[in-house]
């Protein structure tokens, strides 16, 4: 499994499509390798095992070496009847009777005829006698140098005790215990409880009315930095397809991003299939048809030159262009089509995007900065992000090793409201206790699309996570998110920003930034642990009546749904009752756009990458390329050192390492396409 394959060229290279997990539109790819063939154990102890046994392995078959024959040494033999290289047999053995390899260490081996079934200068037979077969060798190998002898029994014997540690390991599972004393109480009824009491409720309807129109935003569609400029994207806003393409001719020559809907104006085959041409017009490739960056077809060749030119004027003739704008890297889009000049253009000219916050306020200081953006397509709906996302209760618990402790850190949560909920600017809560060196911390919503969370530290200094939520289809969302910060005034970067330098000069001068693609792949040891609920949730209350995905509001309230008595869900359900009222209580999914999908119960599909990031990203489609070559190139050379015609400790030193190194590489790649997560294992 070391080898490049087809496969690996075929998931570089994305044949695939633009098919993303469960497209209602298009099937998922049967032949994705990553969940098509039987996948070896993923936990890390189980990989050192193997690791350890393949070096036993390799120890054993060592201990067969013949300088003179390299068949021999991997006890193969050169000939389908078996004999020994060289040698030819005497006797052809029936098929029934096949000969046995023989793979035993060499002092294990004695050369002469054991029983009636071995046959001199051949491999013994299968038959009975009073000895096993396997103690017979084959005559001409012979055992390797004295003064050898010893090094593969004691690399055998390390290995064995290692795996054996690694094994014991693997199922050695800690027993944790709270520290803290265990609440237990007995439920008299399901009552709403201070979580969501009328008054509550009530404070946060707000005032101002009004009704947020989902269609008249600029939602953040991609990001630019890991959008690759020569090809067509294919993507979702609200169930509409559409696709994103680089126009080099645009903005004057300096280029833009186009976005259309996915759809040639010809006979609606997907222009995301496309292709961008030299002069550097979008091409359908079924029948190539051009379209320029604002959507007017530029070349019909169905067409004679005199009918072309009447054609290319006419409406129908053109692709439907949605007003688009890049902004701090990320691509955003009008959620109404428009073509320049039109009124949805207009509309969309007079609105901002939701931008990072600090950027904008320190824009002339300087004092603020953010970290890569990262995206990802998640198996659940808008709705579901932002409730998560709002809700410090669950980070301790839900993210238990990685942001905190379940059974230390599960508290009473405080909520203040601090700007009251409006339909088109959201609303704010501080929560708390604060944690030590941290003045206040806030969940800012601001709809359609951003989730700022902020922690302002005494030192002067903030730092934010960044969260939009584009809602594409029914169950599935596409986040774009990033940390942001405001320095100190002496200049200190929070030490809870990832990849940014936070030593101090001249040490942060020389420290390496963290690679984009890196970032990229341990997203999901995060995201996927939440994820482990909310593609579930969702549907489970879907079932009991409460669902924004309509046509029509739910029939269930969600806080009839749940039962949520303590303080801690306050957030959460002042934005339920928003998008209840405000939010119009449904998204409004573009015409024809399939209903909410059934649960997934495969993990491998829920907890896959490859459609999720991979594919969308090219810092990860490259990092993938050279993660793949470079784990071949060490896994040849460790082969060679292994099966080397020199013997000695330096030799199984190096072969045991660039084999390790190739284990190595073989995992982190797994990480390019699927994390699987339970958090059942996670202790
Ligand atoms: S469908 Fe696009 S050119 Fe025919
Ligand atoms: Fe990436």
């Amino acid at each position: 499994f070391f080898f490049a394959s087809p496969i690996d060229d075929w998931l570089v290279s994305d044949s695939c499509g633009s098919a993303t997990m469960g497209n209602p539109h298009t099937p998922p790819c049967a032949d994705v390798p990553e969940l098509a063939v039987p996948m070896p154990p993923s936990c890390p102890a189980s990989w050192v095992a193997a690791a350890l046994v393949l070096l036993v392995t390799l120890s054993v078959v060592r201990g067969m070496d013949d300088a003179a024959t390299p068949f021999a040494a991997l006890a193969i033999p050169a000939s389908p009847l078996g004999t020994a290289p060289g040698h030819t047999p005497p006797v052809a053995w029936p098929a029934s009777q096949r000969p046995l390899r023989v793979t035993l260490p060499h002092r294990a081996w004695d050369p002469r005829p054991r029983h009636a079934g071995a046959m001199e200068g051949g491999w013994a037979r299968a038959a009975p006698g009073p000895e096993p077969t396997s103690r017979v060798a084959p005559r001409g190998i012979r055992a390797p140098p004295s003064t050898s002898t010893g090094v593969p029994a004691i690399w055998g014997l390390i290995a064995v005790v290692g795996a054996a540690c690694a094994l014991a390991m693997h199922r050695r599972r800690p027993q944790l215990t709270p520290s803290g004393p265990i609440h237990t109480c007995a439920l008299a009824g399901t009552a709403p409880g201070p979580g969501a009491t009328d008054d509550f409720d009530a404070r946060c309807t707000g005032g101002g009315g009004g009704t947020i129109s989902w269609t008249k935003q600029w939602w953040p569609l991609h990001v630019t930095e890991i959008l690759d400029k020569r090809r067509p994207h294919g993507a979702q806003l609200l169930g509409q397809e559409l696709v994103i393409w680089w126009d080099k001719t645009g903005a004057d020559g300096a280029g833009a991003w186009r976005v259309f809907e996915d759809a040639c104006p010809h006979r609606r085959a997907p222009l995301s299939e496309g292709r961008i041409e030299e002069d550097g017009r979008l091409l359908c490739a079924y029948h190539a048809w051009r379209f320029d960056g604002e959507g007017t077809c530029v070349a019909l060749p169905q067409a004679g030159a005199e009918e072309c030119r009447r054609l290319q004027g006419l409406p129908q003739a053109c692709a439907t262009p949605y007003p688009a704008q890049e902004r701090q890297g990320i691509l955003w889009v009008w959620g109404e089509a428009g073509a320049p000049g039109s009124p949805a253009a207009r509309e969309a000219s007079q609105q901002t995007p939701r931008l990072i916050p600090e950027l904008v306020a320190h824009e002339a200081d300087g004092r603020a900065g953010a970290t890569p953006w990262n995206l990802r397509d998640l198996p659940y709906g808008w709705d579901f992000f932002m409730e998560n996302v709002m809700d410090p209760a669950h980070v301790a618990v839900s993210h238990h090793g990685l942001a905190g402790n379940r059974y230390t850190g599960a508290k009473p949560v405080e909520f203040q409201l601090v700007r009251p909920p409006t339909y088109d600017e959201g609303f704010k809560f501080r929560f708390g206790p604060p944690k030590e060196g941290v003045t206040a911390a806030y969940n800012d919503f601001r709809p359609p699309c951003l989730l700022h969370i902020s922690t302002e530290f005494s030192d002067g200094s903030t730092a934010s996570l960044v969260l939009y939520a584009t809602p594409i289809r029914p169950g599935y969302v596409r986040h774009i998110g990033c940390q942001a910060y405001v320095t100190s005034p002496e200049g200190k970067i929070p030490s809870s920003i990832v990849g940014r330098r936070t030593l101090p000069p001249p040490l942060g001068t020389f420290a390496p930034s963290i690679p984009v693609w890196l970032l990229h792949i341990v997203a999901p040891l995060f995201l996927h642990q939440d994820m482990a609920f909310l593609h579930h949730q969702e549907k489970i209350l879907a079932h009991r009546g409460y669902s924004v995905n309509g046509p029509v509001p739910p029939t269930q309230s969600y806080v009839n749904s749940v039962f949520t008595p303590t303080t801690a869900d306050r957030n959460v359900l002042c934005f339920r009752r928003w998008m209840a009222t405000m939010g119009g209580g449904s998204l409004p999914w573009a015409p024809g756009t399939p209903p909410l999908p059934p649960r997934e119960m495969d993990r491998a599909v829920l907890f896959e990458c490859w459609h999720a990031h991979t594919k969308h990203c090219q810092h990860c489609l490259q990092a993938l390329r050279a993660v793949v070559h470079l784990r071949n190139a060490t896994a040849c050379l460790g082969l060679f050192f292994a099966l080397g015609l020199r013997t000695g400790p330096l030799r199984l030193v190096a072969a045991s390492s660039f084999l390790g190194l190739a284990v190595a590489l073989d995992m982190l790649k797994r990480l390019f396409y699927k994390y699987e997560f339970a958090h059942a294992d996670n202790d």
